[in-house]
């Protein structure tokens, strides 16, 4: 059979990315231009300057990606890229690229949601069979868990998914961003936090976990981010933050911070799975590198026969590949775009 190349785009945030895959899961290429040094000054993502990096990112980004995969323009068969959601500068980047490669080489275009696509590529690699691709054992409830997102879907296919719960404040990245930043941490949170939490008594602080009424399903991660910064001033939601020099038992804190969120991820998350009666569940997005958060949420499916699928840590945060991947079931759906298909934010 012949195999079609999809060259994936990806620009909706602080990635500038272009990755080429074959057959909506084999790997061919992927880079990933991060601006997290760029942004990192400001403790965020600075809009006008992520528009303007990946101005100068997005063809040199290209042209790695057809380069490591060992291809040109002639052998790509679609071109897929993220339209929604992100910053709408930043999308449309990646969006005007797409368009002119496509309307140039004479190519399909095809659309794809970031989030979709974040799910996508915890699919990807149980699409490898021992003789070309295999199908995935939908249906599945997914866990999109990022800076941006953190909710939870019931997917029934690759093109059809359906929010079933979500955070009523802070994404779970957002609170290991704010805890990080508390902590005297580097931005991003999540990898500073986590590696500082191996040395640390996660039992050390019992933070507390949101639960939701009547056993419904949802996550709310700002009454935790208070409570550790109430713990932080001893105790005293009126005293001063102390300095991070300054805190005692930094590594407990960060260990107890990261067990209350993963505990809260895996709870929700196989609640969602039992109510949906799934036995899979899927988990992306750049928390989803989360070493505990894999380890725990694994574990605790197994013992419910209930079997959790991630992302390689590197496929978990921003990348093209899942692009691409997505954008070839898309295409083969017949989903391609014309070229006035516009960027979204949400
Ligand atoms: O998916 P992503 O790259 O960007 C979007 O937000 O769309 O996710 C970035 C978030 C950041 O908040 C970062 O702190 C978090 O993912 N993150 C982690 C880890 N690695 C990245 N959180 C916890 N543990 C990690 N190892
Ligand atoms: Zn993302």
């Amino acid at each position: 059979m012949q195999t079609t190349l999809v060259l994936g785009i990806e620009s909706s945030c602080d990635e500038t990315a272009a990755a080429v895959v074959a057959d909506g899961y084999d790997i061919r290429s992927s880079i990933v231009h991060s601006q997290v040094a760029e942004h990192a000054k400001f403790g965020g993502v600075v809009p006008e300057l992520a528009g303007r990096s990946h101005l100068e990112q997005i063809v040199p980004t290209i042209r790695r990606a057809l380069d490591s995969a060992g291809v040109t323009l002639d052998d790509i068969d679609a071109i897929a890229v993220t339209n929604r959601p992100g910053l709408i500068g930043s999308l449309l980047i990646g969006l005007s690229t797409a368009k002119a490669l496509a309307l140039t080489r004479g190519l399909p275009l095809v659309p794809v949601h970031h989030i979709e696509a974040h799910v996508h590529a915890a699919t990807m690699e149980s699409l490898r069979g021992t003789e070309g691709r295999t199908e995935f054992p939908w249906p599945a409830v997914a866990l999109v868990v990022s800076g941006g997102h953190t909710a939870l879907y019931r997917v029934d296919s690759a093109l059809s998914m359906r929010r079933i719960a979500s955070t009523l404040d802070d994404a779970a990245g957002e609170a290991f961003d704010k805890v990080a930043w508390l902590l005297g941490l580097g931005y991003p949170g999540g990898p500073s936090v986590s590696k500082l939490a191996e040395q640390g008594d996660s039992r050390a602080v019992d933070f507390p976990r949101y639960r939701p009424k009547d056993g419904g399903l949802g996550f709310s991660f700002s009454g935790l981010k208070t409570a550790v910064l109430y713990h932080l001033r001893g105790g005293d939601a009126l005293a001063p933050t102390p300095a991070p020099e300054a805190i005692v038992g930094r590594a407990d804190v960060a260990a107890s911070f990261q067990e209350a969120v993963v505990d809260s991820l895996t709870t929700q998350t196989l609640r969602a799975a039992e109510r949906e009666g799934v036995d899979t569940v899927l988990v992306a997005g750049g928390v989803a590198c989360n070493t505990r958060l894999r380890e725990v949420l694994t574990a605790r499916a197994a013992q419910v026969g209930v079997r959790a699928h991630f992302p390689a840590p590197k496929y978990c945060t921003d990348n093209a590949a899942m692009i691409a991947g997505l954008g070839y079931e898309r295409l083969r759906a017949g989903l391609a775009a014309d070229l006035s298909v516009d960027a979204a934010a949400r």
